[in-house]
């Protein structure tokens, strides 16, 4: 991106580029203008829940750009999707590879509240992580309604992911049905699809989402466990756009914020959720084809190589 704002945009292209690598996650001076990006990653949970998410979200964004009619940005997004493809990989077997050790240790333990009690991570834990990186990501998609959106549209900037699925690309007289929430409750109505397309950039992710979390699901299927993972309903914990400023539960049914309140820490991560994480993953494990007790070893190695093949090498 730096590369292309210093090539097609003069000085306001070379100011801008400045001002992006300056801009740093989580640093309180300069951070990332995406609120996603300043959200602490301390342990392995969040960081695959982050690059199984906020990745696929740059997979969103990334499709919309490739679709631009300003050639080099078409052709850069188009690169950098090969990319992100990898971290979503990464995120998506982490996870998978999560469940995997969970389901083994539940034959121990019983029940996936008591994995704990043998170092694992229980299946409520995980959810709680899906939920809050999957909300945060929405947020990433922007505002439903949007007069900028409309914008990028209408002058090529951006199309929709697989524009070329689409029959009609110029898009000026569609209507998109779209759930609003007005004096505490839902209603529909229609909006141009240009201003609505966000929103139909987020249908393109939640669906994309919804068929990484069957393919976990298939995991506890395999290993005869009966609880399931699932997508929150797109209103809950939304910090961005017209949802922001309300509480949801998790199947969208809207609370008051005292009930939020109270509830919020069965759906959400807690303190105590992440001090259990760390506590499980303090000791680090340095030998190869050795895992941590939490996660199942990787189905096969990278670039062809063994499981148990050094691929950090480590002073010690
Ligand atoms: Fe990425």
């Amino acid at each position: 991106m730096v590369y292309l704002l210093h090539s097609y945009f003069g000085r306001d292209g070379r100011d801008e580029a400045e001002e992006l690598l300056d801009r740093q996650s989580g640093n309180r001076d300069k951070p990332r203008i995406l609120e996603a990006f300043n959200e602490p990653i301390d342990n392995w949970l969040d960081f695959f829940m982050f690059t199984m998410f906020t990745d696929r979200d740059g997979k969103s964004q990334l499709m919309s750009l490739s679709e631009s009619s300003l050639d080099p940005l078409s052709r850069t997004t188009r690169f950098m999707l090969t990319e992100e493809a990898h971290h979503m990989f990464v995120g998506e077997t982490g996870v998978s590879r999560i469940l995997q050790r969970t389901c083994e240790l539940m034959r121990e333990a019983g029940f996936s509240e008591d994995v704990r009690k043998v170092g694992g991570i229980d299946i409520p834990t995980i959810q709680k992580h899906l939920n809050q990186w999957f909300s945060l990501s929405l947020d990433l998609h922007g505002g439903e309604v949007s007069s900028n959106a409309a914008s990028y549209f209408a002058n090529g900037l951006k199309g929709r992911a697989k524009e070329d699925t689409f029959d009609e690309h110029v898009v000026k007289d569609a209507c998109y049905r779209m759930e609003f929430f007005e004096d505490g409750r839902p209603a529909t109505r229609d909006v141009l699809m240009r201003n609505a397309m966000n929103e139909v950039l987020r249908d393109w992710y939640v669906g994309d989402c919804a068929a990484g979390v069957e393919r976990w699901n298939r995991i506890l299927e395999h290993a005869g466990v009966s609880e399931r993972l699932r997508l929150p309903d797109r209103k809950f914990n939304r910090h961005i756009g017209m949802y922001s400023g309300f509480h949801f539960d998790p199947n969208g049914v809207p609370m008051s914020k005292e009930q939020w309140e109270k509830r919020r820490n069965e759906w959400l991560p807690c303190a105590a959720d992440s001090e259990y994480l760390l506590s499980i993953m303090a000791e680090p494990v340095y030998q190869p084809g050795r895992f941590a007790n939490y996660i199942a070893p990787p189905r096969r190695g990278i670039n062809q190589k063994p499981v148990d093949f050094e691929y950090v090498r480590t002073e010690q």
